[in-house]
């Protein structure tokens, strides 16, 4: 691999010597041997463990003649899902997305529209009116087949489309990307005819990104999921064995000490705009992955400079229970530099003729400095540049690591019970056939 991404802990040892790093290192090894020997809690998710070296040339092939039809049928293309049937594919496409190509800018295919991501009805009327007189198709994803946000996405999108081009064309703009034998989507596909993709039993949804559920909206946006398994394919390799040049063991050992330093929170950091919803992805992963039996570091992520003029003051002076990990673009796409103006009444003459992502890196170097003065520990993740390669080696970094530092924390990593408690009190209020005890027990309680 000629470059890669890399981690660099150093800025954290003012408030955890490398020695107390260095002393949970094997820890996380034990971790990372569990993640590779499927020997511990969770071992039947363990599917997305060497999912890039399994996925086929001919797989690749078959999302992509997929995707091909949807981009030619189509010119927006709206993916239905949730949770982990979301936002990978969401944080792919716009960290790889021209920033104003909603409004027609950059490179062009059918744009890229999510639904079933929440139960907002302006949401879901404006969507249908927006593409009630438009050419679109629907990749619906969900695991199990049943969760109500999408579903009912779904129920609105499909009748839309059937009146919009009739029953027949709809089946053949509609992909389903579910279970391989149970739930509702499942069998409601085959009656339909829908093209299907089959999420495997043993990758759960937060670890779904690299299966046909992320790799076939990246493929419809247009981009290279040939590139993306091949840069995942490449920390597959590095990472899967223990070595002092782990750095998924550095990044579990590094999280787990701070945490055990009685830093609770971890804040994911990023000075280009088009990480936002990589955030989003990140704080999923790791809140439902860490997040039970009382334990679990809280992942936050802000968008700096942006929330420098927001959340600034609290990271540098609030309470000290937070870290925080940068995700760094070396370079750049494009190339900007400032205009010298000669009146300067502004004066940013100072800087004139520096290129703007030079005066982004002095923020980043600058408050870096600040933060750790301040008592926040920094870890740096360096990212080559916002390609598909690297964006396939940062997720399978952090998946791995993941697992780690689960394993470190004591917890099984691949379960979710907490998501279901929600679920039983919405069924109960809605009166869902099944839950007349749950109906009654609540009502009491209004
Ligand atoms: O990570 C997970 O398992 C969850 O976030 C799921 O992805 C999410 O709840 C959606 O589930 P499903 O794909 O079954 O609709």
């Amino acid at each position: 691999m000629e470059k890669r991404i890399d981690l660099n802990v150093s800025h954290v040892y003012g408030t955890v010597p490398r020695i107390d790093i260095d002393a949970i290192k094997p820890e996380a090894e034990a971790g990372l041997a569990h993640v590779l020997n499927g020997d511990a809690a969770g071992n039947d998710f363990l599917g997305w463990v060497d999912l890039p070296s399994r996925t086929t040339e001919g797989l690749i092939d078959e999302i992509n003649v997929t995707a091909e039809i949807l981009r030619l049928s189509c010119d927006y293309v709206v993916s239905i899902g949730i949770g982990g049937s979301y936002l990978g594919a969401k944080a792919v496409i716009e960290a790889l997305s021209d920033s104003f190509a909603a409004y027609g800018h950059g490179k062009q295919g059918p744009h890229m529209l999510f639904a079933g991501q929440n139960i907002g009805e302006d949401y879901l009327a404006e969507m249908l009116d927006f593409l009630k007189d438009k050419k679109f198709g629907i990749i619906v994803i969900s695991k199990s087949g049943t969760t109500t946000e999408p579903a009912i996405a779904f129920r609105l999108l499909k009748e839309l489309l059937e009146q919009q081009v009739g029953k027949e064309e709809a089946s053949k703009r509609i992909v389903a990307i579910t279970d391989a034998k149970r739930g509702a989507l499942r069998k409601l596909a085959e009656e339909e005819g829908y093209k299907t993709f089959v999420i495997e039993d043993s990758v759960g949804g937060r670890f779904s990104v690299l299966s046909p559920v992320g790799l076939l909206p990246i493929a419809v946006a247009g981009f290279d999921i040939d590139s993306l398994i091949e840069g995942a394919q490449d920390m597959q390799r590095e990472l899967g064995k223990i070595s002092p040049d782990n750095i998924a063991i550095l990044y579990a050992a590094t999280r787990n000490a701070l945490y055990r330093a009685g830093r609770k929170i971890e804040i994911m950091v990023n000075y280009n705009p088009k990480l936002h919803y990589f955030g989003e992805w990140w704080k999923q992963l790791y809140g439902e992955s860490e997040g039970k039996d009382g334990k679990g570091i809280f992942p936050a992520a802000v968008d700096f400079t942006t929330d420098l003029h927001s959340m600034g003051q609290w990271i540098q002076d609030g309470e000290r229970t937070i870290f925080e990990t940068v995700l760094s673009v070396e370079k750049t796409e494009l190339e900007l530099t400032i205009p010298e103006d000669k009146a300067n009444l502004d004066g940013l003459n100072y800087i004139a003729k520096l290129r703007v992502d030079y005066v982004n890196k002095m923020a980043e170097t600058g408050t870096r400095l600040a933060h750790v003065d301040g008592g926040v520990p920094n870890m740096r993740i360096s990212i080559p540049a916002l390609e598909e390669a690297y964006l396939g080696q940062l997720i399978y970094f952090f998946e791995i690591a993941c697992g780690i530092s689960g394993y470190m924390l004591g917890v099984n990593p691949f379960n979710q019970p907490g998501v279901e408690a929600y679920k039983r009190n919405m069924f109960a209020l809605l009166a869902k056939p099944g839950y007349e005890k749950e109906t009654e027990e609540i009502r009491k309680r209004l």
